[in-house]
């Protein structure tokens, strides 16, 4: 089936993670160590790799469930209202009384690359009885997605669960700090590293494709389906047992690489939802992240489905 053809009552996605109210500062340059700088701009906008995933599995398709947990303040709100503004069913997001909402700071610079420190406030009290109370939405998903911005049991323990009902299981590694633990890597049908989460899993040093590639074998002989690497420029690299097959990237011209990889992913997850083959899946996943950089800021940045059928790429 193509891209085209969905059928995205269907195509049901469930997210576990983060969810971040991003502040946003524009430089020329990123600071250095003990640097201070002007910024040209400063805003905030909705966030968290979860809940870019989730909005961009939405906006590119799919029936979307988030679980994740917010502070019962401001930020919590808005960031639940930005979420059903895209028809993203929240009822797996808790409210936690004593923490604040996770916050991102993010410096952008005028090349579009950024720097991003996190507080995760509330993401830290996610906890696997929240993803047991949505046992339903698991059953009914196609494809279930994790990251690493919320604690890291609950990762394991959704892993665990998605492979034990049959789900096609997507853990994207970020942020990463160091190998998974091993149980994990057979639960896991897709692992979609960058190139630095890619050497932090592996221990292989990366630089460049080749080496990224290196990288992912490791990651598929400790037990991972298959390793969809991202390379930035230099397109993306899905390895599995049958060996490593390319895509280059779309050429744009780049304003905000914020939420590249979360569009990439959520696409990528809504489009394995709506039954595509693996190959149109990462094409799709590619333009939706190619039109996501000509954009500032991570929600707001995230095409359409429209958007990303309609550019003549
Ligand atoms: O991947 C981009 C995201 O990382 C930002 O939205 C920020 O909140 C951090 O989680």
């Amino acid at each position: 089936m193509s891209v085209e053809e969905n059928t995205p009552a269907q195509a049901v996605v469930v997210v576990v993670g983060s969810l971040n109210m991003d502040l946003i500062v524009r430089a020329a340059d990123l600071p250095r160590p003990g640097q201070t700088i002007s910024g040209s701009s400063f805003a905030t906008a909705a966030g968290g790799k979860g809940a870019n995933q989730a909005v961009a599995a939405a906006r590119l398709g799919a029936q979307v469930s988030m679980i994740g947990c917010v502070g019962d303040d401001p930020n919590g709100r808005a960031l639940r209202q930005a979420l059903l503004d895209d028809g993203v069913d929240c009822d797996g997001l808790r409210v936690i009384p004593d923490a604040p909402t996770g916050v991102a700071l993010i410096t952008v610079d005028a090349a579009g690359q950024n720097t991003i420190v996190i507080v995760p406030g509330a993401n830290a009290a996610l906890a696997p009885g929240q993803v047991d109370a949505l046992e339903s939405a698991l059953q009914a998903a196609k494809v279930v997605v994790c990251q690493l911005e919320v604690p890291e049991h609950v990762v394991g323990h959704t892993l665990a669960r998605a492979k034990a009902l049959g789900k096609t299981v997507i853990l994207n590694p970020a942020p990463a700090t160091g190998p998974l633990p091993a149980q994990w890597l057979p639960w896991i049908d897709y692992l979609v590293p960058n190139e630095s989460e890619a050497q932090l899993l592996s221990g292989v040093a990366v630089a460049g494709r080749e080496g990224a590639e290196a990288a992912a074998q490791v990651l598929l002989e400790r037990g991972a389906g298959k390793v969809l690497l991202t390379l930035g420029e230099a397109g993306a690299a899905l390895a599995g047992p049958e060996g490593v097959q390319h895509f280059p990237a779309f050429q744009v011209s780049a304003v905000d690489a914020t939420a590249a990889g979360d569009t990439f992913i959520g696409a990528f997850a809504a489009a394995l939802a709506q039954g595509c083959a693996e190959v149109e899946a990462i094409r799709f996943a590619q333009q939706a992240a190619a039109l996501s950089v000509t954009r500032e800021g991570a929600q707001p940045s995230i095409p359409n489905r429209q958007q990303v059928l309609a550019w003549p790429w």
